[in-house]
């Protein structure tokens, strides 16, 4: 019976300290993060993404802000592509690193994404906050290759339009994600709104 208690106080015991540690890194991260919280993606959402984006084995995929690392693992198996992921949580980096651990092909880097330059990447996937959306549209157009396709789950990038939005089955996690192909995402929209500009003034 004591010993019963013993273990229950142990487990109690790393529970509470593995919850101290995720709000001490959230906390900490906060200034620059802004909101975007360590919450993986679900992995049905992950096989969504894969199955509507195919890669190639000399894909480049950035994860910016890659939480425990899973989407770098899961394109890694899935297509064999090279991954890098950008994380500023220490709790979620080191969770990353430690389970990419020996993965090649894959790195995980403590760092904050803002200031990363992104021009090598061919894919790039996001699970961010509204609040740095606008700011994620001014980047990507800045910095991104023709041709480069961006997935954003949860939030759309302001101002682009879509090519393609996906719902995953499931009653649990059937938030949108954005698919868009870079620049045509961004000319798109604007085409459209030019087009209704002379629309109106005619
Ligand atoms: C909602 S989680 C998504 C994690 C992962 N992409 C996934 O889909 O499973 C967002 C992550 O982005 C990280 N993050 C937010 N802003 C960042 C920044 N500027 N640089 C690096 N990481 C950032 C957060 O710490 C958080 O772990």
């Amino acid at each position: 019976m004591v010993e019963w208690i013993f273990v229950v106080l142990i487990v109690m015991g790393v529970l509470f300290a593995v919850k101290l540690l995720y709000v001490l890194a959230t906390v900490s991260a906060h200034p620059i993060t802004q909101g975007a919280l360590f919450v993986p993606t679900a992995n049905i959402r992950v096989t969504t993404f894969l199955d509507a984006v195919p890669m190639r084995s000399g894909d480049f995929l950035v994860d910016i802000g890659c939480g425990d690392g899973r989407v770098l693992r899961a394109a890694r198996r899935r297509y064999g592509v090279s991954a890098l992921g950008f994380e500023v949580n220490l709790l979620a980096y080191l969770i990353a690193k430690v389970r990419s651990l020996g993965i090649e092909g894959i790195q995980v880097r403590w760092r904050n994404f803002w200031k990363v330059h992104l021009r090598d990447a061919n894919v790039v996937f996001c699970y961010l906050f509204p609040d740095v959306m606008e700011r994620l549209a001014k980047k990507l157009e800045a910095e991104l290759r023709t041709g480069t396709r961006v997935v954003s789950c949860n939030f759309p990038i302001p101002g682009w339009k879509p090519l393609e939005v996906l719902f995953p089955d499931s009653s649990l996690h059937d938030d949108p994600i954005y698919v868009y192909r870079f620049p045509d995402s961004c000319r798109s929209i604007r085409t459209d709104r030019k087009e209704t500009a002379q629309l109106s003034s005619s």
